[in-house]
């Protein structure tokens, strides 16, 4: 990639993205990072060779691509004070729950992805999803799609809604996945395990099921069914998972955090719509 790229915001999945980029053999000369904190940008800077700034006016206009990776209460306030120096660039948001017609207005530009990784992205084996502006052409698909694959799988998705299930899914997920395996962890403790073998049985368990998953061509329920012998110690285990209605539990996680999604990007739009048109 030969294209200038700046980040606006040098956090943590800043970071995670210019890692991977610099990995695939992007040349971080033509990375630029914008980030208040003169630490954040000190370690970016040792660390991979970018060009990091806490000076806004350094980051030069001619970028290509600008990746707004600030939190989402941060990101208004962050492209009002910059967005006349990028009029002409693809903009990349990865701030969770912000709709694309919400950022089209933030960014004073069609020509917007909105993109939600997960936190496994932080060590290159994230999920990412995008969805495209009505501008966007699939160079800037391809574009977006070459800087996020950096930190693992990406997929397009078709409508700005099913974003708020992504995020329910793939960006939630890691959470349901460690509160599993926390609560597998403490009952192996309660077993009698000291706490380094319940977390060393337990991470292997996770990894070594989900590597059998990924290779296999059988589905996850034969996989369980091969493992449920009649009678046997799976069995009776499963069967307080069934009568404590794990499954059940799990539908109303997803759909919990799905109408949360939507509650954000609602919340998020009346924030929008308070500025004055003038302000807009
Ligand atoms: N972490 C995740 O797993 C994850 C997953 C999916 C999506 N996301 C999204 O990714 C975005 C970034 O998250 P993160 O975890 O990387 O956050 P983070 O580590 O807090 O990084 C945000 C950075 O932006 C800086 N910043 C604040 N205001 C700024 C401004 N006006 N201009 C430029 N930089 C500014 C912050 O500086 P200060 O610390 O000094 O404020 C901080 O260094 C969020 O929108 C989040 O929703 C994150």
């Amino acid at each position: 990639m030969t294209h200038k790229v700046a980040f606006i915001g040098g956090g943590k999945m800043a970071t995670a993205l210019i890692g991977g980029i610099i990995t695939n053999g992007t040349d971080p000369r033509s990375i630029y990072v914008y980030d208040p904190n003169t630490e954040q940008c000190r370690l970016l800077s040792d660390t991979f060779g970018v060009n990091a700034t806490s000076l806004s006016n350094e980051v030069p206009t001619a970028c290509d691509c600008i990746i707004w990776a600030v939190k989402p209460q941060s990101l208004r306030n962050a492209a009002e004070a910059l967005i006349a120096k990028f009029s002409s660039a693809l903009h990349i948001s990865i701030a969770a729950g912000i709709r694309i017609k919400t950022l089209q207005t933030i960014f004073q530009s069609r020509r917007v992805i909105r993109a939600m990784p997960n936190t496994p992205a932080l060590i290159g084996a994230g999920v990412t999803a995008l969805f495209s502006g009505d501008a966007v052409t699939e160079h800037d698909k391809n574009h977006a799609t070459l800087i996020l694959q950096s930190t693992g799988y990406t997929f397009w998705v078709e409508d700005d809604q099913r974003m708020d299930a992504v995020t329910a899914l793939s960006g939630s997920g890691p959470g349901y996945v460690f509160h599993f395996i926390e609560s597998l962890i403490n009952s192996a403790i309660a077993l009698g395990f000291n706490a380094d073998d319940a977390r060393k049985l337990t991470l292997l368990t996770m990894q070594g099921s989900v590597a059998q998953a990924l290779e296999s061509t059988d589905s996850v329920s034969l996989l369980r069914q091969a493992v449920t012998s009649p009678g046997g110690t799976t069995e009776a285990g499963l069967s307080v998972m069934n009568q404590w209605r794990i499954h059940d539990a799990m539908v109303a996680t997803l759909q919990s955090a799905c109408s949360r999604a939507a509650e954000l990007g609602d919340e998020f739009e009346l924030s929008i719509h308070e500025l004055s048109p003038a302000e807009r």
